[in-house]
């Protein structure tokens, strides 16, 4: 096969399949003249609930937003601890760390998600509140945690901004726990065209919160209940999400797809990424494992083929970590990890020949240099 370049991630493409019906949804809004929040964005919120199966989705700026106005909506403050796994994007600790609460980092399991048995050795008088990952779009044992902290004060929080679509049994992520915290980035599998993010909840008393604590809790446009912070979606946005959804299932579909096929061909060469039985992961990212990563991305590299790392230095490696001065669980599963993790090029907007191209250059690369398969 010729060389070929494949970029790990390609929005344009994504664009130019959309490019008129944005056009013409940017000039539906614009003739609006309902900007932020509004009827729009409502419908919006309505068919992101229905597709993750809860009684209401509430729209908020970012991912991130959406974490730390659900631990607000908590009353999950000053001293309080919050359990979370050491490797995920920052964000899930610096949402803790907003809303001056004390992250409690612990290890993960062999498929990179939070373990329970290193939840259950940081669980102290004063945690309040777990956050759940699901990282790289493949579903955590939460329906285990749930059911394992369902008689406590615990709250479970289910950090999904990797995972929208990603099933349990039939039950979507994000229908888990206290709420579900999605970020709708535009490098997430669901994105618009800009900053957003969605709680989900079953919980009526929570969506009344969490509408007055995205926008300053306010109570009515001069009424101030509470203090919190400005995070509404943008109408634009909400449109484009509205248009965009429906399409949602195909693009899952067809990433799944490319990761069934990359199983079938890496196996045998390296730790491929494990998904429960009766579980629906969505691919958020396509994470191979082997302790020749290093080589193998350069490899890859000189081939055209782009490749990162999801995460180079875990949260308790952080800089900004060593200034909170909390104390740190031992993490040796990520800290392994960190040293043998390669997340693939996979997008819906990919073509076979490209897939079949990176599926060629990996194979070739563990062929040639004749490594065999290590134990993680
Ligand atoms: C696991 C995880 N949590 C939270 C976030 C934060 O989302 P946002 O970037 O929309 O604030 C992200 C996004 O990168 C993420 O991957």
């Amino acid at each position: 096969m010729d060389k070929i370049k494949v970029p790990f991630v390609d929005l344009s493409r994504f664009y130019k399949n959309h490019r008129d019906k944005i056009l013409e949804l940017t000039d539906q809004v614009g003739n609006s003249g309902i900007y932020i929040l509004g009827n729009i964005v409502e419908e919006f919120e309505r068919d992101f609930a229905t597709y993750c199966g809860v009684n209401h989705a509430i729209s908020v700026g970012n991912g991130t937003d959406a974490l730390a106005l659900c631990l607000h909506a908590l009353d999950i403050g000053p001293g309080d601890e919050v359990i979370i796994p050491a490797n995920s994007f920052i964000a899930t600790a610096g949402a803790v760390v907003e809303v001056r609460a004390i992250p409690v980092c612990v290890d993960v399991d062999t498929e990179q998600n939070i373990s329970i048995d290193a939840i259950e050795k940081a669980v102290t008088q004063k945690t309040k509140a777990i956050i759940v990952v699901h990282l790289n779009g493949n579903p955590a044992r939460i329906e285990k945690i749930e059911q394992r902290f369902k008689n406590t004060n615990i709250k479970i929080i289910e950090d999904a901004a990797q995972s929208i679509g990603a099933e349990i049994n039939g039950k979507r992520t994000g229908s888990f726990g206290e709420c579900g915290c999605f970020s709708l980035h535009p490098l997430k599998n669901f994105h618009m065209f800009g900053d957003g993010g969605m709680i989900t909840t079953n919980s009526t008393e929570m969506k009344i919160k969490l509408d007055r604590l995205r926008n300053h809790g306010l109570i009515d446009r001069n009424k101030c209940e509470e203090f919190s912070r400005n995070s509404r979606l943008d109408a634009l946005q909400a449109n484009y999400g509205k248009y965009l959804l429906p399409y949602l299932e195909d693009w899952t579909e067809r990433v799944i797809k490319i990761a069934e096929y990359y199983h079938s061909e890496f196996k045998e060469f390296c730790y491929v990424p494990k998904t429960r039985e009766h579980v629906r992961s969505v691919y958020h990212n396509y994470v191979i494992q082997t302790q020749n990563r290093n080589e193998l991305s350069l490899y890859l590299k000189e081939n055209g083929i782009e490749t990162k790392i999801h995460y180079p230095i875990p949260i308790v490696e952080q800089p900004a970590w060593q200034k909170l001065s909390v104390k740190s669980e031992p993490v040796p599963f990520v800290k392994k990890q960190k040293e043998e993790i390669l997340s693939l090029p996979i997008y819906a907007e990919l073509n076979d020949i490209e897939v079949e191209y990176v599926a060629q250059k990996v194979k070739g690369f563990f062929l040639e240099t004749q490594l065999v398969k290590e134990a993680v």
